[in-house]
């Protein structure tokens, strides 16, 4: 191999192994089950001594629960992240149900820890993210069951249910804790709130309106 094949070689492995690293830390052990006692503060959670490790750490059982969609929202997640499944730690990745009544939407919110790829299980969902600025473009699309769509980590993204019946979605994420940023309660429903003024010049809008949207969250 000439020299600059090998120097190509090596940029590439490195550039992936750092896109990597860009997300959760590649694991240093089989496994950290998570132990909901220590008082340890890491990133992550601290591990359960592996000597006491069973399998019910690594196990979740639910997910075949209908969760309960009577919110304004009509939309329920249900998560599978290492709070509810301790050997999920450091792993970097989990799963949730999303279950929507009829119309029922999934609002507009961002994972800053993960990419979502969502599944369709029942009924037939409208999907969308939007790009970062300047731009804003969004990129959205009817999913029929069985249809598979990707949310990249941090864009803002919802679901809506446009079928005539319930929806289910499982979605997995690259995170063990892929947060949720929810960007009307996080706008409007801060605490303490964002100062009113701050909004009604971000959103160009009368401070009634911004008091109307502060009131709702
Ligand atoms: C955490 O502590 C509680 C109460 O002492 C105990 O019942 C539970 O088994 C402990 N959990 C683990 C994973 O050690
Ligand atoms: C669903 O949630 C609503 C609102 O919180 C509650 O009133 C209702 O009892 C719940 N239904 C079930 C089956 O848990």
């Amino acid at each position: 191999m000439s020299n600059k094949l090998i120097l190509l070689i090596s940029f590439v492995a490195l550039t992936f192994g750092c896109l990597t690293l860009a997300y959760e830390p590649k694991p240093l052990q089989d496994f950290c089950v998570a132990d909901p006692n220590s008082s340890v503060k890491v990133n992550g959670l601290a591990c359960k001594n592996p000597t006491q490790v069973q399998a019910d750490d690594f196990f979740f059982s639910g997910l075949h629960l209908v969760g309960n969609t009577s919110n304004p929202f009509g939309s329920k997640v249900t998560p599978v992240f290492a709070t509810q499944l301790p050997g999920l730690n450091t792993l970097g990745i989990s799963m949730v149900r999303i279950d929507y009544a009829p119309w029922g939407i999934n609002p507009p919110h961002t994972h800053p820890r993960a990419t979502e790829i969502l599944t369709v299980i029942e009924g037939t969902l409208q999907v969308g993210f939007v790009t970062s600025n300047p731009g804003n473009n969004l990129i959205t699309k009817v999913l029929q069951k069985g249809d598979v769509f990707v949310f990249p980590v941090g864009l803002v993204h919802f679901q809506r249910n446009i079928g005539t019946g319930y929806a289910v979605a499982i979605a997995g994420l690259s995170s063990q804790n892929p947060g949720a940023i929810t960007i009307a309660n996080a706008v409007f429903g801060a605490n303490p709130p964002v100062p009113g003024d701050v909004l009604t010049k971000a959103f160009q809008v009368d401070k009634s309106v911004v008091d109307l949207l502060q009131s709702k969250f």
